[in-house]
């Protein structure tokens, strides 16, 4: 039997060249190798608010670029983390495993609590929620960016402490991190990781970005007051970019780009872009002109997973002492 990978992407902003090269380009390349599951976490997205009518389409849109991506919906499944209640039901059962102090140690928790006025308690609990997607389907691997690790190193010491308090119920996770890409730094500030939620117009490249965007927005990415790129002393922009540039294309290494001057090097930088996510985005018109074919894929995936989940919660209640209806 195949083992199990889990993973998942928020499905809030828009989804940028660090989710591709961090997570669903690994998925893509490993789901033949596994029984795989690749969610869309609507119910870690509502840790912060979304507005609603945006995240209804946004759930949509994020299956429609899972596929473009090159995730095969009939080898992997395509689930909204939502439509199995199992998710839910055992982050609850994990939430009263989970010591308080574990959670208040989360660095993302930290960063992302500051910046908000009130702070629900759903953004504290979300490292137990996501303790939950990966136990739920005792999955094996877990492929995610690096800024992730802190979060699986948490649910398997939750999966642990379950174990030893109520007996062998869940399977360790590993997490599975990508060998170039792992960590994507902001184009604006290659200090700080590319994520959705930062505002500059030039801090992330989109999925959806169209070329000229792209060679805009690499063409003012920050480097350093060198002229040239030096290999044995880059900066920390024009090492992200080469990072990037390798990443879509292996054939660009630091001896092709040595001695380039900047400009020419963000040229060829955003050529590898552009030409890694055309058939993306070519893939993502064709699946979205088809208005009821991502429903039918989140059904069949739903459908595909749900008994896994049930199983699980039903040996999860059975270990805590539950009700279980005997039938
Ligand atoms: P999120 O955007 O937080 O839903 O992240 C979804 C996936 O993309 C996770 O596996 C993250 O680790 C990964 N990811 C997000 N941002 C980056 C980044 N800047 N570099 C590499 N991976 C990332
Ligand atoms: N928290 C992850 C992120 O924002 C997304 C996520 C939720 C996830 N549940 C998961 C990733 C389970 C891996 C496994 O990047």
């Amino acid at each position: 039997m195949k083992a199990r990978v889990l993973s998942g992407v928020q499905p809030s902003g828009q989804l940028h060249l660090g989710n591709y090269l961090g997570a669903l380009k690994n998925w893509a390349e490993i789901q033949s190798d596994y029984e795989s599951i690749f969610c869309i976490v609507d119910l870690h997205a509502i840790t912060v608010y979304q507005d609603p009518q945006e995240l209804t389409s946004k759930i949509r849109e994020t299956a429609a670029l899972f596929i473009a991506a090159g995730i095969d919906p009939k080898e992997s499944s395509i689930v909204v983390q939502s439509s199995v209640s199992g998710h839910a039901e055992l982050a609850w059962m994990l939430t009263c495993v989970t010591p308080l102090g574990w959670l208040n140690r989360m660095t993302q928790f930290k960063a992302k609590a500051e910046k908000q006025a009130t702070v629900g308690a759903g953004l504290l609990q979300y490292p137990v929620l996501m303790a939950a997607d990966i136990l739920v389907y005792q999955a094996k691997i877990v492929p995610v960016g690096e800024d992730q690790s802190q979060h699986l190193e948490l649910a398997r010491d939750i999966a642990q402490r379950f174990n030893s308090m109520y007996g062998a119920t869940f399977i360790m996770p590993e997490t599975r991190l990508p060998a170039v890409g792992a960590r994507i730094m902001g184009l604006d500030d290659p200090t700080t990781k590319m994520s959705k939620s930062a505002t500059g117009a030039n801090h992330a490249i989109a999925l959806l970005d169209e070329p000229g965007v792209i060679r805009k927005k690499i063409a003012r990415a920050t480097t350093d007051s060198e002229p040239a790129v030096d290999p044995e002393n880059m900066g920390p922009g024009v090492a992200n970019l080469l990072t990037i540039a390798h990443a879509c294309d292996p054939s660009v290494t630091k001896s092709v780009v040595a001695g380039m001057r900047y400009g020419d090097f963000k040229k060829l930088v955003a050529e590898a872009v552009i030409s890694r996510l055309k058939p993306i985005q070519q893939k993502y018109r064709e699946i979205t002109a088809d208005a009821g074919y991502i429903d039918s894929v989140l059904v069949e995936g739903q459908q595909r997973v749900l008994p896994i989940a049930e199983d699980t919660i039903k040996k999860v209640k059975t270990a805590m002492g539950l009700y279980v209806a005997r039938r």
